[in-house]
């Protein structure tokens, strides 16, 4: 039996975590959040204080660590049976995810992890390249973005909601840089499958977004 696969891509900050995770939840499939493989990644180099251009040592770090998902309400991920939920969220974490996730063979190593996702009763995978590199044969994609400003906007009031110091200056230029990177790497960079549908959701509320997803679907 073909297992159905829902891919959701776009730029950091579009809210395809929040969609993803209500649009799963609905139908009641698994959900692969890619990026926090590349978050783990990212808090195992830190940890080893690695060079960022040590690509050797990232990889080998990808080949061997083991990554344990338990994705209820609230995602939670250990690495190497250690907690690391509370650090997957940090600006750090995310910013040196996305260097790393620029180099191919740290891609290429973490591939298979992301395919083992793909279980029944289905799967929505979101991420960067899910829709065009990870599952090319999923049979609805969407391509989910915002403007740099609304989503730098909303960054910012998720950290001051959890008390969290931030600087909105600083984080749209932050988005622009993480937006420039992913996007203009050689390796399965940031693109719109052919395929896909587009979402803006500059002016849309979450639940309308959910609700546009739900209907492709159904
Ligand atoms: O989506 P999230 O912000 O958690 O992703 C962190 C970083 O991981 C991204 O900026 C991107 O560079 C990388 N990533 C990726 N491919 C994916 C998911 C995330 O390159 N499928």
């Amino acid at each position: 039996m073909a297992i159905p696969v829902l891919t959701i891509d776009g730029p950091s900050g579009a809210g395809k975590g929040t969609v993803s995770r209500a649009v799963a939840k609905k139908l009641g499939w698994n959900y692969l959040d890619s990026g926090s493989i590349y978050r783990s990644l990212a808090i195992a180099v830190l940890k080893q204080q690695l060079s960022l251009e040590d690509e050797g040592a990232i990889v080998n770090i990808a080949r061997s660590m083991k990554l344990e998902f338990d994705c209820g309400d609230v995602l939670v991920v250990r690495l190497d049976n250690i907690d690391i939920t509370t650090q997957l969220g940090l600006e750090n974490t995310g910013n040196t995810a996305s260097i790393i996730a620029a180099l191919p063979e740290v891609r290429r190593v973490l591939l298979q992890k992301q395919k083992d996702f793909k279980q029944l009763p289905g799967l929505v995978a979101d991420g960067r390249d899910m829709g065009t590199v990870v599952f090319p044969d999923a049979k609805n994609k969407v391509f989910l973005t915002a403007s740099a400003e609304k989503r730098a906007e909303r960054r910012y009031k998720q950290l001051i909601e959890k008390g969290i110091a931030a600087n909105l200056a600083q984080i749209t230029i932050e988005i622009e840089d993480r937006d420039r990177r992913d996007s203009e790497r050689k390796t399965a960079p940031l693109a719109i499958a052919d395929d896909a549908i587009y979402i803006d959701s500059s002016d849309m509320t979450v639940e309308s977004v959910i609700a546009e997803v739900l209907n492709l679907i159904h």
